[in-house]
């Protein structure tokens, strides 16, 4: 009897069935439970109710790891895209791992320096849209660098900086003109994108930039989209980043950095056969064998990559029921929780939390719903499960990354709480949302 906990592949070892207790005394009622590192899901769905955010921190550090070791051969940081899940509890332990953050907004920047003051010299800002606040926040902080998208964001950066008599550090995005092959919502690199600015143009700011004594020039950054799974783009991106890099030092700029961007996707789909060892070494080698002589520090954006495996969201089947043939699963979380499916059609893994040992040969395809008044609220259309019953608990699989983040309070829904598992250990980083919450806001 092979009762080993399994490890789907490519994913971290952090979600594993584990056979239950129950089973090991009555082996004729054994059953596997999905475990988070050592703490079984059903025991966190009981103490915190659902819909429940669960991370684990092992699976995190493991991505961090995985980094680390597949660019350990170039200087680089990696700086977690904020974005992808800013809960406090997940910041506190990437800072801890020494790692820096690529932040988007005055509230990412804040959420930063509250989980880590120190953090603040490892921070890039992004983004096409940075108010004057913003840029006045993040220079007083001392960040790193800002990578900046346009003629006039470089304008009200300088100006920003005068007032406070302090140096912002700048690299210009550069919009590499290459497709990626994702959702169209998320690919950045084409010229009809609103994002970065055309490399034609780039000499010509640079130069612009370096007249002005509070702007210094620091790098180059790019970024061409998210849940990219082929390194092809990102080599091409990386070419023409190369030879930006070599065209301004001939200009005479001082050019210290490449920022990356993010993007590396991660496999959603069950049979996916690659491990994400070889997917980041695949990335890694794209990645640097352009940049070969240059000297640059490199710079990391990854989000995805590194916590969209290491959460899932746990969800109750409150009711079945069939209309004409089809078959429903209402579970108590909704697309205001985890928006991806509806907003991009986007495929996640749902698995039962308990599963008969020996598997059960009963499997049906359902629609998995969650409770709001739309069609767009579901999880998965046609999708052949194991057949589950009401009050059982469903894991919406690879969900850390654009889940809470993406989190709404339609429908006066309140937000799910999140709890961090490490071994045995479980914290409650966000405590769940109540009716009172959502009401203090409004007079
Ligand atoms: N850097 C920049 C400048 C970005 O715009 C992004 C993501 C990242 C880094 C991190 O990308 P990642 O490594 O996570 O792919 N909500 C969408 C994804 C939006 C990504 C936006 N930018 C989703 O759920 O798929």
């Amino acid at each position: 009897m092979n009762r080993k906990p399994t490890r789907r592949q490519g994913r971290p070892p952090a979600f594993a069935y584990q056979p239950g207790r129950k089973g090991l005394l009555r082996r004729r009622s054994a059953e596997n439970i999905l475990h988070c590192d050592d703490v079984p899901l059903p025991r966190l769905g009981e103490r915190f109710g659902t819909p429940l955010y669960v991370y684990s921190a092992s699976a995190i550090r493991e991505r961090v790891h995985a980094f680390d070791r597949a660019f350990r051969k170039v200087p680089h940081t990696l700086c977690y895209s904020v974005k992808a899940n800013s809960n406090l509890g997940i910041l506190r332990l990437l800072a801890r791992m020494g790692c820096g953050f690529d932040v988007v907004s005055g509230g990412e920047l804040e959420r930063v320096l509250g989980a880590d003051r120190r953090a603040a010299g490892k921070v890039v800002f992004s983004g096409v849209g940075k108010t004057a606040d913003e840029m006045q926040a993040a220079l007083k902080a001392g960040i790193l660098l800002f990578n900046v998208e346009s003629e006039s964001e470089l304008g009200t950066l300088a100006e920003c900086a005068a007032r406070l008599r302090k140096i912002a550090r700048i690299a210009l995005r550069v919009n590499p003109d290459v497709p990626a092959n994702t959702h169209r919502y998320i690919s950045t690199g084409l010229h009809q994108h609103k994002f970065g600015v055309r490399s034609g143009e780039a000499r010509g700011l640079y130069a612009r930039a370096s007249g002005s004594e509070h702007l210094k020039i620091a790098g180059v950054s790019v970024h061409i989209g998210s849940q990219i799974t082929e390194v092809a783009p990102f080599a091409l991106a990386m070419e023409r980043v190369a030879e930006l890099v070599r065209d301004l030092r001939a200009d005479g700029h001082r050019i210290d950095y490449v920022d990356a961007g993010g993007g590396l996707g991660i496999s959603y789909e069950e049979s996916a056969s690659t491990e994400f060892s070889d997917s980041i070494a695949a990335y890694a080698d794209a990645l640097v064998k352009p940049l070969h002589g240059l000297k640059v520090h490199l710079l990391l954006e990854p989000g995805r990559a590194i916590v969209g495996a290491a959460g899932v969201l746990l969800t109750r089947v409150l009711y079945r029921k069939h209309n004409d043939g089809k078959k429903f699963v209402v579970v108590d979380a909704a697309m205001n929780d985890l928006l991806r499916p509806a907003l991009y059609d986007a495929y996640h893994e749902i698995v039962p939390v308990r599963v008969d040992e020996p598997p059960s040969p009963l499997r049906e395809k359902v629609d998995v719903v969650g409770p709001i008044c739309e069609t767009g609220d579901f999880f998965a259309h046609d999708r052949e499960l194991p057949t589950v019953h009401e009050g059982d608990l469903l894991a919406i699989l690879d969900s850390g990354a654009y889940g809470m983040v993406l989190a709404s309070n339609y429908n006066t829904r309140t937000r799910p709480a999140e709890v961090l598992v490490e071994g045995k250990s479980v914290r409650v980083v966000r405590r769940r949302e109540t009716v009172d919450d959502l009401l203090q806001l409004e007079t």
